[in-house]
């Protein structure tokens, strides 16, 4: 498998880096672009009902855009730190550190896995929560339905916001580090 990985990647390097950059674009810009501009604009329908039943469809179009991409991310994440050799750099076959600075970069590795881990893990409690809203709105419920709705607008969103910048800044930092 590793072997696998190591090839993939050297035969495919450019493809490989460039669909985990296509992927943090269409995933975190997709986000901006729901929180800055539709948000504001969905806010202007005076109908609570249409504005809720909106904003739920909007919603669902972007997790239904984002998650193949959620899925590419990682993918290509696991051929470019595989491939990359950051774990052969820093460790020998038996664990021990043989290089300090090429295991700090080992390190970050593994903080971009678990930023990528938390936003996933977010994206599904939003999925979630979108859905809780739908039912609500479809019995009439349209408090429950605000209530679900405000939370991943308010909290959720700009949380995966912030870790995917984040992230971004760190594959930054990564590719100026070797
Ligand atoms: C799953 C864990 C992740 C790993 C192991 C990982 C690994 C890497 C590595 C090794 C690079 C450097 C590529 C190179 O040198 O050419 C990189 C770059 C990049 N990563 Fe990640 N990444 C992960 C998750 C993410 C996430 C969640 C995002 C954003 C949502 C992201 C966005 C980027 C971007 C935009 C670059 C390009 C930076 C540049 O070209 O200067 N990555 N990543």
């Amino acid at each position: 498998m590793k072997e696998f990985l190591i090839e993939t990647f050297a035969h495919h390097r450019t493809l490989i880096v460039f669909l985990h950059i296509l992927s943090a674009v269409v995933w975190v810009g997709g986000m901006i672009a729901i929180r800055f501009a539709a948000h504001q604009s969905l806010a202007m329908i005076i109908d609570p009902k249409v504005r809720l039943e909106r904003a739920a469809h909007t919603l669902k179009r972007l997790f239904t855009l984002v998650t193949p991409f959620v899925l590419i991310l990682i993918v290509t994440a696991v051929m470019m730190a595989v491939g990359l050799g950051f774990r052969a750099a820093a460790m020998d076959a038996n664990g021990h550190v043989i290089d300090e600075y090429a295991m700090s970069i080992y390190n970050t590795i593994h903080i971009k896995e678990a930023i990528w881990l938390i936003m996933s893990i977010n994206l599904g409690a939003m999925m979630f929560r979108r859905r809780k809203a739908e039912l609500a709105l479809n019995e009439g419920n349209l408090e429950e339905a605000k209530n679900a709705l405000m939370l991943i607008a308010k909290y959720m969103v700009p949380v995966n916001i912030a870790l995917g910048l984040t992230a971004i800044f760190i594959g930054v930092v990564l590719r100026n580090a070797y």
